[in-house]
C-alpha cells in the first residue's frame, strides 16, 4: 500500500469541510477590507527564496523542497507565498504604477522539509494577504484588525504580539551593538545562537533554549535603538491598537523567521494547541521589492496556518440538505437521470443507479443528509409522476414529474 509522504495530510471529510469554511470566511472578510483574490504557481526559482527569505533562514537553509528540472532549473516547491507574489508584482509591472494600492489575498499549500510533529507539517496550508503601496502605519494597524476579524468570526481565541524591526536606517547600528554584546556572551550561549551571531544575529533573540533566554535578558533591544521616523511609526501604531480595545504585548523577541521584513513585525498565538502555538504572523517588508529589482514599493501582509487553526474551528451546523432520487423500477431510471439533470441547475442532487425498495432508498437518502427523497415506482412510472418525501418535516407528496422539475418547493408552506 502507499500512503501520503510524512507530514503530509490529505483533508477528507470535516477537515476537507473546515478547510473551505475557514478559506471562504476569510475570504469574505479580506474582500470586504477591499482586497482581491490571486494565485501564484506552487514552483519558482531557487534564487527567488534566497534572495528574499534569506539563505541564512532556516527555511532556506534546512527546509526547502529543491531539485532540478528536466531542463536543468534550480526550482523549489514554494515555503511561504510572498515571494512569489511579490514576484508577480513585479513581473506585471506594478511597482511601476508609483502612487497607486494594490491589495491581494491567496491560500494554498506550502512546503517546508521540517520534522513533522503536532501543528508542523511539511506541506501546510495558509491564508495570506499581501498589501502594495501603502506606507502608512494605518495599513500595519488595518491588517492586525482583519487578522483579528477573522479569528473572532471563526470563533478562535488569541493573542497578539508586535514588536518593530527598525529599517534600513537604524537596523545595522543596532545589529552591530547587538552583535559586540554577544560576543561578550557567546561561552554561555547555545551551538544554534553561536551560529547565528554570524550569520543571523537578530534571530538568536528567538532562541527557545531556557538558558540562552536567560542570558539573553540584558541583551540589547531593538525598541530602544528606533530612528524617529520607526519610533513614531511603532508609537502611532500602539496607540491605534490601544485604542481599538485589541488585547496585545509588546515582544520585542519578536524577529519572525524571515529575512525580508522590517518595521512592524507581528504575531497571533493560541494557547489551546500545544507547542506549535503560532496561528498567524506577518509584518512589513518595505524593502522587498527592490530586493527582487522592483521599484521601491512598501508591502505588509500576513499569513494564517490552516492546520494549526483547523481543530479550533466548529463548522455551523448545516440542516438536512439537496435531494437524493432512486428508482423502485429499472424502466425508471433514465427518467430519474433527466429530472436530476434539470434540479442540479440550482440543487445538490445525489442519484442512486440501482433499483431498490422505498425502505432502502429512505436509508440512502438519510445517509447522504438530504432533505428529500424522491423515487419513482410503478404506480409513479405509470402516472409521470414523482414521491417526494420530506425527511426534515416527514411529510409525502406526489406531484407530476414536470412540477417537480421545475418546482423549487414541494408543499404548500
Ligand atoms: P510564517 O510565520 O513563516 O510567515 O508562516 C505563517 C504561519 O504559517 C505560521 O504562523 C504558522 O501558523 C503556519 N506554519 C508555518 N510553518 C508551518 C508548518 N511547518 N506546519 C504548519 N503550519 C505552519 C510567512 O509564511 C509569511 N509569508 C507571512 C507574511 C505574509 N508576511 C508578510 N506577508
Amino acid at each position: 500500500m502507499i500512503n501520503a509522504l510524512r507530514g503530509m495530510k490529505d483533508l477528507l471529510f470535516e477537515d476537507a469541510q473546515k478547510y473551505r469554511y475557514i478559506t471562504e470566511t476569510a475570504a469574505k472578510i479580506a474582500s470586504n477590507y477591499g482586497f482581491d483574490y490571486m494565485e501564484t504557481p506552487i514552483l519558482e526559482e531557487t534564487p527567488l527564496f534566497k534572495r528574499s527569505v534569506g539563505e541564512s533562514s532556516d527555511i532556506v537553509g534546512k527546509e526547502m523542497y529543491r531539485f532540478s528540472d528536466k531542463g536543468g532549473n534550480d526550482v523549489c516547491m514554494r515555503p511561504e507565498g510572498t515571494a512569489g507574489v511579490v514576484r508577480a508584482f513585479i513581473q506585471a509591472k506594478l511597482d511601476r504604477q508609483q502612487g497607486q494600492k494594490y491589495r491581494f489575498f491567496y491560500f494554498g499549500p506550502m512546503f517546508r522539509y521540517e520534522r513533522p510533529q503536532k501543528g508542523r507539517l511539511r506541506e501546510f496550508h495558509q491564508f495570506s494577504v499581501e498589501s502594495f503601496g501603502e506606507e502608512a502605519i494605518e495599513e500595519d494597524f488595518t491588517l492586525i484588525r482583519m487578522l483579528a476579524d477573522i479569528f473572532d468570526t471563526l470563533h478562535i481565541d488569541y493573542t497578539i504580539s508586535v514588536n518593530s524591526l527598525g529599517c534600513s536606517a537604524c537596523m545595522p547600528k543596532y545589529r552591530e551593538s547587538l552583535v559586540q554584546h554577544l560576543h561578550t556572551l557567546s561561552d554561555g550561549l547555545c551551538e544554534d545562537c553561536n551560529r547565528r551571531i554570524a550569520s543571523n544575529p537578530i534571530r538568536v533573540l528567538d532562541c527557545k533554549n531556557e538558558k540562552c533566554k536567560e542570558i539573553l535578558e540584558d541583551a540589547p533591544r531593538i525598541t530602544d535603538s528606533l530612528c524617529e521616523k520607526c519610533s513614531e511609526d511603532f508609537k502611532r501604531l500602539v496607540t491605534l491598537l490601544e485604542k481599538s480595545a485589541l488585547k496585545y504585548r509588546i515582544d520585542t523577541d519578536l524577529v519572525r523567521g524571515l529575512d525580508y521584513y522590517s518595521g512592524t513585525a507581528f504575531e497571533f498565538v493560541s494557547e489551546n494547541i500545544g507547542a506549535q502555538s503560532a496561528i498567524a504572523g506577518g509584518g512589513r517588508y518595505d524593502r522587498l521589492v527592490e530586493f527582487l529589482d522592483g521599484r521601491p514599493t512598501a508591502g505588509v501582509g500576513f499569513a494564517i496556518g490552516i492546520e494549526r487553526i483547523m481543530e479550533l474551528v466548529t463548522i455551523p451546523r448545516k440542516g438536512r440538505e439537496g435531494i437524493y432520487m432512486g428508482a423502485m423500477i429499472p424502466e425508471a431510471v433514465e427518467e430519474l437521470l433527466r429530472l436530476a439533470h434539470e434540479k442540479r441547475r440550482g440543487t445538490r442532487v445525489t442519484v442512486e443507479y440501482k433499483t431498490k425498495s422505498l425502505k432502502a432508498h429512505l436509508k440512502g437518502a438519510d445517509r447522504v443528509g438530504a432533505r428529500y427523497a424522491v423515487v419513482i415506482g410503478e404506480e409513479e412510472a405509470q402516472e409521470g409522476a414523482v414521491l417526494i418525501r420530506d425527511l426534515e418535516e416527514r411529510r409525502d407528496i406526489k406531484i407530476p414529474a414536470e412540477e417537480f422539475a421545475t418546482r423549487e418547493s414541494f408543499f404548500d408552506d
